[in-house]
């Protein structure tokens, strides 16, 4: 490995070639990684050429540079937000001190968990999307799907970079156990829940984008004012990044929607519940969607923890992981005598109880994301009443379908009524997929890869990617 020049190789703004010790653990990292790439990246596709961004300078002409490239020889670099001279800590018990540039002892153990659980999160989605290349609606599509492929592992590297460089010894450990850990795997699986689900079909993959990934973005906005200097300028980095995945995920639904509800206009299929006549014709009916949408969105909200989180607070406190927009707060950022509501099950109903808003951090994280999720749920909707068809795609209530948290003892509706266990029983698959829905839904994955052609359950897109024709080839396939 001596041979590589690792400043052409990785792109950095961290000063690699000056970082004797931590480009030692790089080599050493370097090639396991590339073999995790390849053994359990996208399967297939890794000798064509794709037409991929790659963040080479955090500067704005040099964030995305598009061009064609190989997967594995994507240039998947260390890129840090710029230093903001003199940043002071927002929040916290060290609120008002400078920042820090090095790792406090007394939280290294704290930084370090964050770290390994943010950095877990990366290659476990690569893992889980693995196989969705051989069946991909579009050129345009296999291409999005690689592009937040490697970013993902882009995102492993900013966060092995924090190991490597910060936490010695430990790191360096932490930081292989991330190729180690695989995806849905009993034995050794990843860290958390959503993470190990299945991502059998495109439909799935759009709404882990649309509804995990801005679980990413959340934690990451929390992290994004730490008190750790470079780990608040490393995910403000990665945030660049995750605006692309999400909007991969919401067009990506909303181009299904589309096709749904075109087909049915055209056809004059008012009955939205009849799933035999609309399915016949290729498309994914809504209430499938719907049920999508109760599944990807309730496994989602336990990724946030428990709404009430000692873990929270203490990192709160720390100085550590703030909230949503911490500097646009107005607030104290200490919350000493502060409240905050939180929906918790009070004599077998929903209803909102003060707590002390430090305990509450994760709750109020939570309520910001199910805001963003209604917003977009909303834009979906317009997208069903444009074509006149009278139907309406709801978020399922927060006490829906949980593992995690306030609500996880207790069985409740979509519409958030409490209900027993035998009700649960008999009706959950109203609300979740089905093994049929699933089949159904894999059953029409078939591919397309002809340039400029879409697969029949699946609208064209409203642009291309950096501004190209609908012609344009994303992927050389032949190549
Ligand atoms: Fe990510
Ligand atoms: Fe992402």
């Amino acid at each position: 490995m001596s041979a590589v020049d690792y400043d052409t190789l990785i792109p950095n703004n961290v000063d690699l070639s000056s970082d004797e010790r931590l480009k030692r653990a790089l080599e050493k990292w370097y090639p396991n990684y590339i073999n995790w790439w390849k053994t359990v990246g996208p399967e297939g596709f890794q000798d064509c050429q794709v037409y991929l961004r790659t963040a080479v300078s955090v500067e704005k002409d040099g964030w995305a540079k598009f061009g064609f490239v190989k997967m594995p020889e994507y240039r998947w670099g260390i890129l840090l937000a710029p230093k903001e001279e003199g940043r002071k800590i927002a929040f916290g018990k060290h609120k008002g001190e400078p920042v820090w540039q090095e790792v406090p002892g007394e939280y290294r153990a704290m930084l370090r968990r964050l770290i390994v659980i943010q950095g877990d999160t990366e290659p476990a989605s690569v893992e889980q999307q693995r196989i969705l290349g051989a069946t991909a609606p579009s050129l345009y599509d296999m291409r999005n799907l690689f592009q937040v492929n490697v970013e993902e592992g882009r995102h492993l590297w900013a966060m092995v970079y924090l190991l490597q460089k910060y936490f010695g010894r430990s790191g360096r450990e932490e930081a292989e156990a991330l190729l180690e850990r695989r995806s849905g795997d009993p034995d050794r699986p990843r860290i958390l829940g959503a993470f190990n689900e299945a991502t059998p079909d495109w439909l799935s993959f759009f709404m882990f984008t649309t509804f995990t990934d801005r679980d990413g973005k959340m934690q990451l906005e929390s992290l994004a004012n730490s008190g750790f200097d470079p780990l608040a300028r490393t995910t403000r980095f990665m945030l660049t990044e995750e605006g692309h995945h999400m909007l991969v995920g919401r067009t990506g639904v909303a181009r299904v929607i589309q096709r749904t509800s075109e087909l049915m206009s055209e056809r004059g299929i008012s009955d939205v519940n009849d799933i035999e006549t609309i399915r016949k014709h290729g498309v994914i009916d809504l209430p499938t969607i719907q049920k999508k949408i109760n599944f990807h969105f309730s496994v989602t909200l336990d990724l946030f923890g428990a709404e009430i989180s000692t873990n929270a607070a203490n990192s709160f406190n720390a100085s550590i992981k703030g909230r949503f927009g911490e500097p646009r707060i107005n607030d104290d950022h200490q919350l000493h005598n502060d409240t905050y509501p939180v929906s918790q099950l009070v004599d077998g109903e929903v209803k909102q109880v003060d707590v002390p808003a430090i305990s509450a951090i994760n709750a109020r994280l939570l309520d910001v994301y199910i805001d963003e999720c209604a917003n977009i749920v909303t834009s979906w909707n317009r997208i069903i009443s444009e074509q006149g068809i009278n139907f309406e795609l709801h978020l399922p209530h927060r006490a829906f379908h949980r593992q995690v948290g306030e609500f996880s003892e207790c069985f409740a509706s979509p519409s958030g009524d409490v209900i027993t266990e035998d009700e649960w029983t008999q009706r959950s698959g109203e609300w979740l997929p089905s093994a049929d829905d699933g089949d159904f839904v894999c059953g029409l994955m078939k591919p397309e890869h002809r340039v400029g052609h879409f697969a029949p359950w699946i609208a064209a897109p409203k642009a291309g990617i950096d501004g190209k024709p609908g012609d344009f080839e994303y992927v050389k396939i032949a190549a």
